[in-house]
């Protein structure tokens, strides 16, 4: 069985003022499911590993949510950053803590914030991607079908074989600009990264030697101190000596060992309200509603109230109306790439 390696480290920013500091969108029920997101991957996870091969990586201030929102885990296997260096950092922390443990075992890592529809093909993928991880080097990643130029992700271009069902990778691109997102989507050619990746515990801590040495340095000098009393201190010195950077621009983009299983499964990073608003359900005129709100000749919008206020509106049109605690966001739904502009400045406002 493979271990689960569950990156929940990010600070949600795009959901303001819904998601907060101190409750970022993984610890909450965005779906309206029950479940919040972190609990999500832990289900959809569960099948195929067990409760005690699962690894939490967060911020330290995030431990009492995770040990909350996941009672099966022991406080051991919540890892805590004392800060934000990156998925490189975040998952070396969690490779070399596994390595120390079961140095041959089969990670999957998996961000805490997507979601998967379609869960047998997902176990399928998955099952298939931890049996190709089986040969020492390889770095599986699964690839999802790209529809739009989207400049936030990864950009997987893999030589396409007549009846296989895993693809070596010819180039890696993590977040390209405009222009080359929209040639690489318009050549067919290409696949999004989905964010999860498969491979055995030696193959990424050899790709970690190769290209980023400075990061196995920092851990190998640190090695007898993980699953000790003092890791948490080796950790906070590791941190501060190590730089803020992707796995994917920091290995991915490098290795020649990255492999690629396009999924068949369906999935969604569920990176903004846009998203959120085509997955949910509408109403006649294509609104989404939670909460206490009441709207007149509204269109194609999102209005979400998390207090108990009553909120009406009118004849609004793709606009995004959020409302929680002491705060109320007005703005055009699809303005997501504005929105750690108007985070950081109301900061500044209190
Ligand atoms: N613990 C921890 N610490 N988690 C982190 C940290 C950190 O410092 N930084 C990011 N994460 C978590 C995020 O919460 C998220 O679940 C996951 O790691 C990926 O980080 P993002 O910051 O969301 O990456 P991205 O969306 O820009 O890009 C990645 O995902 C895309 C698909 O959604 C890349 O892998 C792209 O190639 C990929 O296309
Ligand atoms: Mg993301």
């Amino acid at each position: 069985k493979p271990y689960i390696v569950i990156m929940a480290g990010g600070i949600g920013s795009r959901f303001w003022p819904y998601s907060r500091n101190d409750r970022p969108k993984q610890f909450l029920d965005i779906l309206g499911t029950g479940r919040t997101l972190l609990q999500m991957t832990y289900d959809r996870f569960q099948e195929i590993s067990s409760p005690d091969k699962f690894y939490v990586v967060t911020n330290q201030q995030y431990f009492d949510l995770v040990k909350e929102q996941l009672p099966e885990i022991s406080d051991n296997q919540i890892l805590t950053e004392p800060l934000r260096r990156n998925t490189a950092t975040c998952i070396a922390y969690a490779v070399y803590k596994i390595n120390a443990i079961d140095p041959k075992a089969t990670l999957v890592v998996a961000p805490a914030d997507h979601l998967i529809t379609q869960e047998n093909k997902f176990h399928a993928a998955i099952d298939q991607a931890c049996h190709a991880a089986q040969t020492e080097g390889r770095l599986i990643t699964m690839g999802i079908q790209p529809n739009r130029p989207e400049t936030g992700y990864g950009y997987i271009q893999y030589l396409e074989e007549e009846g296989q069902e895993i693809f070596k990778v010819k180039t890696f691109t993590e977040k390209p600009n405009l222009k080359l997102a929209k040639t690489f989507l318009e050549s067919g050619d290409f696949v999004w990264n989905s964010g999860m990746f498969i491979w055995k515990v030696s193959s990424i801590i050899s790709a970690y030697e190769k290209y980023m040495p400075d990061v196995s340095e920092v851990f190998n000098e640190g090695i007898e101190f993980l699953g000790k009393e003092n890791e948490h201190e080796f950790i906070t010195k590791a941190y501060s000596l190590l730089k803020n950077i992707s796995i994917d621009n920091g290995i991915m983009e490098h290795s020649d060992q990255v492999y690629v299983i396009p999924a068949t499964f369906g999935w969604s990073d569920l990176g903004s309200w846009n998203s959120l608003h085509e997955l949910k359900k509408k109403d006649k005129k294509n609104n989404v509603v939670e909460g206490n709100a009441i709207l007149y000749d509204t269109e194609n919008s999102y209005v979400k109230v998390s207090s108990d206020k009553l909120v009406v509106v009118q004849g609004l049109d793709n606009y995004l109306v959020n409302e929680s605690d002491n705060v109320i966001l007005i703005c055009k739904l699809d303005a997501e790439k504005k929105f750690r502009e108007f985070v950081a400045n109301a900061k500044k406002k209190g």
